[in-house]
């Protein structure tokens, strides 16, 4: 690996092999979502749990202080919108150029298996990876569903993780399932838990994110969980124990409970 692949690689991950993502991106298919119409009031308190920002380029520019930031995943993909025709339609929206100019620490992008589209968002990943991969930008790819989630078991996302990690993806993220090992141990590179729609308590969230570590993810992105709870400080502290400082879900419930904000 060339020093600005490592370099960038080490900027997501820490030393202690784990991450807490922050994702802020989406905006870019539905609009002012919930606690996040300025997601730059949003990640005010809470940024310091994260390592890193998952964002596009229109929020980073209008939203983020380039004086005093975390490394940024810049997502790239779009295209749709959740009132269009069909979510997984996605294509690249943004340039390997504008991410150097961004001085981003790793790309995004979705691919939908299984969907009439997943050809053309694959080949979008391969295409992403073969640019990123010249300038050294880590590619995240994201395994996604559109709306439906109950596709989410482990031989689908096992097949989806795989897939793209033989198409060049440096990390995937990907749902916690049932028999997640299954899902790490097919993929050759680090897998990343994804949050999905808000649980209305919040022992089930810690009790997925720590399964999914246990069974070899090496963090989380993981979004309205946090900042669309009324405690997202809580919420976030609570998922930082657990994912750098192997907090079981029950110590992250005490740490929850002892937390104001
Ligand atoms: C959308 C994304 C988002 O980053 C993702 O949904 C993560 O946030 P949340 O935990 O709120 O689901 O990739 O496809």
């Amino acid at each position: 690996m060339d020093w600005g692949m490592k370099n960038r690689m080490a900027q997501i991950i820490k030393p202690n092999g784990r991450c807490m993502f922050m994702p802020i991106d989406h905006g870019y298919f539905l609009g002012p979502t919930n606690n996040l119409e300025k997601p730059g009031e949003t990640i005010k308190p809470i940024i310091e749990y994260s390592d890193a920002l998952f964002v596009t380029r229109g929020v980073l520019r209008s939203a983020i202080n380039p004086d005093d930031s975390k490394p940024i995943i810049l997502r790239v993909s779009g295209g749709t919108s959740v009132v269009g025709g069909d979510l997984a339609n996605e294509g690249i929206t943004t340039s390997i150029k504008e991410a150097l100019r961004l001085n981003v620490a790793a790309v995004g992008l979705s691919v939908f298996i299984g969907s009439k589209y997943e050809r053309q968002t694959l080949l979008s990943l391969g295409k992403l990876v073969d640019e990123c991969e010249e300038y050294g930008i880590p590619v995240m790819a994201v395994t996604a569903v559109g709306k439906e989630l109950e596709k989410r078991d482990a031989r689908y996302l096992s097949l989806c993780c795989r897939i793209a990690a033989e198409l060049g993806a440096r990390v995937v993220k990907t749902y916690w399932c049932e028999e997640f090992e299954k899902v790490v141990d097919g993929c050759p590179v680090p897998v990343v838990v994804a949050g999905g729609p808000k649980f209305d308590t919040e022992l089930p969230v810690f009790e997925f994110v720590y399964d999914g570590i246990q069974k070899g993810a090496i963090g989380v992105n993981l979004g309205r969980n946090i900042w669309q709870h009324p405690r997202p400080v809580a919420m976030a502290k609570a998922l930082y124990s657990i994912i750098h400082k192997d907090a079981t879900p029950t110590e992250a419930n005490e740490i929850f409970n002892e937390t104001n904000e």
